[in-house]
């Protein structure tokens, strides 16, 4: 039997870059998004469009919260969920269905799914905001979870159903903790792609508090191949922290990103946000052994990249 690797979330930011990386390494790949409305339709159609036409490449456009997932699972041999609702800032107020839907519900579903295939395995995308605000760094899989914001809630409640589904059915799961992700196809709500945008075209950006908090950087290829990995041979039932090399301030990646650009970055400074933390840091020591996983992308390289691709945007 030929593999099929069921990749959701196909259309954003990490979930193309893994399929490519799939489909280089001769994967038949199935790709589910559902095009949610969180930014621009065409940002996402032109992510596919870097592989629609791929040989083992079949997109299937539906919302894994509330369409028959049984067509879609059809000869499924191994999974990587990475679909979600992401942002933490807009998971807030009524929009907080939306997170229990795309974060939740279709993970729970998808998982109720798996629990009667075969899969090699299940890999789940979690993130380093079930950590919360903590002093307790580097941030330590087996270290206190405290989301403080109901999207790091969401996130936390699908690593708790992987690990469930584990345990009382088997299903392969693995969970990776990814640490804030940049490079090209980047969000346009997080935090570089915003910066270059104001770089290039000269309008003022808002950064929440002085800038001193840090983030444990990581570049989008570095991230996929941790994912790839995993789903190769990550352990069943774990949790990994996927992520790090590049903790730096705020301020100290604008000016990385201001070097690579030889532009100012306009500015206006805002209180914290409301379920921001202070500081990232990742301790990797299990995915460097089990996964043998290697930052290897420097900040500096990473950020060139990202600016290459936003300006190739502009025009
Ligand atoms: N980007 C980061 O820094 C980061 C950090 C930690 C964790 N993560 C996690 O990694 C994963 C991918 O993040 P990303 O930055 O690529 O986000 P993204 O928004 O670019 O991609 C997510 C994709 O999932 C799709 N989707 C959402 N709900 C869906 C549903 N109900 N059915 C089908 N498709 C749906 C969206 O349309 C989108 O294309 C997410 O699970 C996110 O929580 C990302």
């Amino acid at each position: 039997m030929s593999d099929r690797i069921l990749v959701t979330g196909v259309a954003g930011f990490i979930g193309s870059h893994l399929t490519e990386r799939l489909l280089d390494a001769g994967r038949n790949v199935v790709g589910v998004d559902a095009f949610t409305d969180y930014y621009p339709r065409s940002m996402k159609e032109a992510n596919v469009a870097s592989f629609a036409g791929r040989d083992g490449f079949e997109l299937v456009e539906a919302d894994l919260a509330f369409d028959d997932l049984a067509p879609i699972l059809e000869g499924v041999t191994g999974i990587v969920h990475l679909a979600a609702q992401a942002g933490v800032r807009a998971s807030w107020g009524e929009t907080f269905a939306t997170y229990l839907d795309c974060n939740v519900r279709s993970t729970q579903r998808l998982l109720e799914a798996a629990k009667t295939m075969s899969v090699s395995r299940f890999v789940y995308a979690s993130s380093s905001s079930v950590y919360g605000q903590t002093d307790d760094l580097p941030m330590r899989e087996a270290g206190r979870t405290c989301p403080v914001s109901p999207y790091g809630v969401t996130k936390l409640a699908g690593e708790h159903l992987a690990v469930l589904y584990h345990r009382n059915y088997g299903v392969p799961t693995v969970s990776l903790r990814y640490f804030t992700v940049y490079g090209p196809r980047q969000r346009p709500d997080m935090a570089f792609h915003k910066f270059i945008r104001a770089a290039l075209e000269g309008t003022p950006v808002t950064v929440y508090g002085d800038g001193t908090q840090t983030r444990d950087f990581t570049y989008v290829a570095d991230i996929v191949e941790g994912t790839f990995r995993a789903l190769e041979e990550g352990p069943p039932g774990e949790v990994l922290n996927v992520g790090g090399g590049s903790r730096v301030t705020l301020n100290e990646a604008i000016s990385v990103i201001e070097d690579a650009l030889g532009l100012p970055i306009p500015r206006r400074h805002e209180d914290p946000a409301h379920g921001d933390v202070t500081d990232t840091l990742a301790d990797n020591r299990k995915a460097r052994e089990l996964l043998d996983f290697e930052p290897r992308v420097r900040l500096e390289e990473g950020v060139a990249r990202e600016c290459e691709w936003l300006k190739s945007l502009a025009g």
